[in-house]
């Protein structure tokens, strides 16, 4: 599977935020994860070490509130919810490493950690805080940026506070933030966001109350009980808790060093100015690297409105799944928009993509090669020795040339626009040369067969690794209905011989495709249209 001769040195850390547990996972929950899922595992084919991290945010008012509404604990509120995440990402084959829960000991004792080394330093201190709070988004305001006394993220109104507070020195590291950024162009993707959070920086950074007296529902300050820490320095840290912070503090000696530094935070356009400016604080304050890249992605709106459940306009991933199949869902998200814009949910779209490039090309492309195969060779792929069309198989190389830097850009839409032009274009090549048109009782035609169903199967083959990322359960579909093991010759960066090696795959111990053949997409009709 993996390249083993990189694999020693080449380490990917990805990460989801962490989802607030006042209420179920909805799609855009799911959006994240599954963007973070699709890097994870391409990164992991191409041979790299991965660490792939997600989990659920379980402090503060706004679940302290909710907990109090249900009248239930918020310890059991956060139980109870964060197994619908915990069930969701398995239906959606979301293969993180782990799942962090900011209940969790060992984040608890990051959290202290961090609090206590950053009082020692002086870059936190005692004061007052005085302003304003929204609960919904757990956000400090100004009343300058108050829309008629709401918040402007979220419309609500936003409460009056004044409490004694610890505030953390964003100020003293303003210029080396915005120095940073202006010096490394890959740090906050897509490019376009870099732009809003150097404005923001550069109106001048106000230190940051991190801490809270009037509730209860967090992580004690260490040595003074009274305050709670701020739910989003206690959640950002989960990026160090995640990967082992802690241990590494203990016994000096685990990956946390290698991983950190090439973290990838995808998040939502939503929570970019916490990631691209106070988390990159608190590590400088912290004397610790900072992540790679954060990647902000846009948001699924409904008839051009944000989701939310006070408009009641979410939509229930889990029911989408049990009606067309993760697979269906996780490839409508990652194709309909470019990563980093807005688009519209839009169930007309979803069955017209599904129907048409699920059902009908790729689909069809494996069904028909499949029943080729069984109806000519009886089911055996033909040998290397027939060779393969070379206009065809280049399509391939000249897609997976570009990969890692399309991945590495979040390109997503470019990798699928050209997987599925590669997709149709092996449909048209057998359109054109119409094997069943060919006389197979001369021995140049059986040749010519021969060649056309191994480009053929080959290329069916490539089609599984290049959608694997995106779409894991039919890629493994697709290798069980040829009988391979998954990807066993691919190398990255594919190369010819790779892809004619893979055929050998094909061809070991006399290996037939199998004779079941699962339908990949069944069609939506009428019937099971929604
Ligand atoms: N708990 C914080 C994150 C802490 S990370 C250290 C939080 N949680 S959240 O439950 O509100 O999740 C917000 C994230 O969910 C967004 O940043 C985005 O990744 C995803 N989405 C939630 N709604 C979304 C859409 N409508 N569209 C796309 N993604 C959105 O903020």
């Amino acid at each position: 599977m993996a390249d083993k001769r990189n694999s020693k040195d080449r380490f990917f850390y990805v990460t989801t935020p962490i989802y607030y547990v006042n209420d179920k996972p909805h799609i855009g929950h799911a959006y994240t994860t599954v963007i973070a899922d699709s890097i994870a595992r391409f990164k992991r084919l191409s041979g790299f070490k991965v660490f792939f991290s997600t989990g659920t945010d379980e402090h503060g008012l706004k679940i302290e509130k909710e907990a109090n509404a249900r009248g239930i604990s918020p310890k059991d509120l956060a139980d109870r919810v964060h197994i619908k995440f915990k069930e969701l990402f398995g239906l959606l084959s979301i293969s993180y490493d782990r799942f962090i829960r900011t209940t969790d000991e060992d984040h608890i004792k990051t959290v202290q950690h961090a609090f206590s080394a950053l009082i020692r330093k002086g870059d936190i201190y005692l004061s007052e805080y005085e302003g304003w709070y929204c609960t919904p988004c757990e956000t400090f305001l100004t009343k300058k940026s108050l829309i008629d006394g709401s918040c402007p993220q979220c419309g609500r109104p936003a409460s009056k506070i004044k409490e004694e507070s610890y505030f953390l020195k964003l100020s003293k590291y303003e210029k080396r933030l915005a120095a940073y950024i202006e010096n490394h162009s890959g740090f906050i993707k897509p490019p376009f966001r870099k732009s809003e959070v150097l404005s923001f920086i550069k109106e001048g950074l106000n230190d940051l109350s991190i801490s809270r007296t009037s509730f209860s529902w967090g992580i004690s300050v260490p040595g003074n009980d009274k305050h709670v820490i701020y739910v989003w320095f206690d959640a950002l840290l989960n990026y160090l808790s995640a990967i082992g912070f802690e241990e590494f503090q203990e016994k000096g000696k685990n990956n946390f060093n290698s991983f950190f530094k090439t973290a990838n935070h995808i998040v939502g356009k939503d929570i970019l100015k916490f990631h691209a400016v106070y988390w990159p604080v608190m590590l400088f304050a912290l004397g610790l690297p900072l992540p790679k890249t954060i990647f902000a992605h846009g948001w699924w709106l409904m008839d051009s409105k944000k989701m939310s459940k006070s408009l009641g306009n979410v939509i229930d991933p889990v029911y989408l799944i049990n009606s067309y199949g993760a697979d269906a869902l996780r490839f409508y998200l990652l194709r309909e928009i470019t990563l980093g814009l807005d688009g519209d949910f839009n169930m007309n779209n979803f069955v017209t993509r599904y129907n048409s490039e699920l059902a009908n090309d790729l689909g069809n492309l494996v069904s028909r090669i499949t029943a080729m195969l069984q109806k000519y060779t009886g089911g055996f792929p033909p040998g290397q020795e027939v060779g393969a069309d070379c206009g065809l198989i280049k399509n391939v190389l000249d897609i997976t040339a570009n990969l890692n830097g399309r991945y590495d850009n979040y390109d997503f839409a470019r990798i699928l626009d050209d997987t599925f032009k590669f997709i149709n274009r092996v449909n048209k090549y057998i359109n054109d040369t119409a094997p069943w048109k060919i006389n197979i009782s001369e021995q140049e035609g059986k040749r010519n067969l021969h060649k056309i169903l191994r480009s053929a199967v080959v290329s069916v083959y490539c089609i599984s690794y290049l959608i694997y990322p995106f779409m894991p359960g039919a890629s493994a579909k697709i290798n069980k209905m040829l009988n391979i093991e998954a990807f066993e010759f691919f190398k990255f960066p594919v190369a010819a011989k790779d892809i004619l090696k893979s055929c050998g795959a094909l061809l070991k111990d006399g290996r037939k495709i199998n004779e079941n053949r699962d339908i990949l997409f069944p069609r939506i009709t009428g019937d099971n249209k929604q």
